[in-house]
């Protein structure tokens, strides 16, 4: 399938675990991928080995500077954008709330929530000279319950909800579509490597036989549905938010375990 040709799809935090499927998934199906991160090194490394139809520009999600220049340059690259994923998200330090630094709260909600609230705020003129398109917003299954140690990270991703259905209702009219992909536990470094020395990684915290599909997502996972929620296939789904978790969040495990021990 090819349903991203002429298009320009804009990524952000593109070189890390689930951005790199992403890219791959959108260059794969004839896009032209604008790969931004601020990890330089690896968003070049990435965007060498796509070739042809594949830029890096740097994007730091909290700047509203970086955003205008990466929409000035995409323009000037390959025209103007028609799907932006804002996929850049950050975890910190574990933490009761009321133990918690207040450093590591303003970075997660700068780049979680902040950083998604710039992005639509500079591609939507984009999105319009391109005669409509779609936004897809990564937000957590941490957004939709509490988890604790997080507040930092839950509070940032209930927010991109509500970010998303805004969105949805004031960029309709302009044929431009926003979305949520909600994720449950996808195998990247931001889980798989530990916060901090001496921290286990939050990988551990889970129990994939817990869940109704007995496994962590890979990144491919969430990049499939992504790839459905930005084409035209999903032409009439805007302001919703689209759970990707094998079930983690459907009830309790017990009930799953029993339920799946019986064959
Ligand atoms: N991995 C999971 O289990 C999981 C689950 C649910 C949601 N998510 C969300 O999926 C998205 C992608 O995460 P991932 O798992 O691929 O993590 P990752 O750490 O592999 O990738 C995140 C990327 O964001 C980049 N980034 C960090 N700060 C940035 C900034 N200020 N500006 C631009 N880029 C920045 C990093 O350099 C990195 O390349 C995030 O929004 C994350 O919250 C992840």
């Amino acid at each position: 399938m090819t349903r991203f040709d002429n298009k320009t799809v804009l990524i952000t935090g593109a070189a890390g675990g689930m951005g790199s499927s992403h890219a791959r998934g959108f260059h794969a199906e004839g896009a032209t991928v604008i790969v931004t991160d601020v990890r330089d090194e690896a968003g070049a490394a990435l965007v060498a080995e796509l070739g042809d139809r594949a830029h890096y520009l740097h994007l730091d999600v909290t700047s509203p500077a970086d955003w205008e220049n990466a929409i000035a340059e995409t323009e000037r690259l390959a025209g103007p954008v028609s799907v932006l994923v804002n996929n850049a998200g950050i975890l910190a330090r574990t933490a009761l709330i009321e133990d918690g630094d207040l450093d590591d709260w303003h970075d997660v909600i700068g780049v979680n929530l902040t950083g998604t609230y710039l992005g639509i705020r500079a591609t939507a003129p984009s999105l319009r000279r391109s005669g409509g398109g779609s936004i897809v917003n990564i937000a957590s299954t941490s957004g939709h319950v509490g988890t604790g140690l997080i507040a930092h990270y839950v509070a940032s991703k209930w927010g991109v909800r509500g970010l998303t259905r805004t969105a949805a209702i004031e960029l309709g009219r302009d044929g431009v579509r926003v979305n949520s992909i909600d994720p449950g536990v996808v195998n990247t470094p931001l889980i798989t490597t530990p916060l901090h020395p001496g921290a286990a990684p939050v990988s551990d915290y889970f129990s994939p036989d817990a869940f109704a599909i007995k496994r962590m997502a890979e990144p491919q996972d969430i990049t499939s549905l992504l790839l459905f929620l930005a084409s035209d296939q999903a032409s009439f789904i805007t302001g919703s938010e689209h759970i990707a978790d094998g079930g983690m969040l459907l009830g309790p495990a017990l009930a799953a375990g029993q339920v799946q021990n019986r064959s």
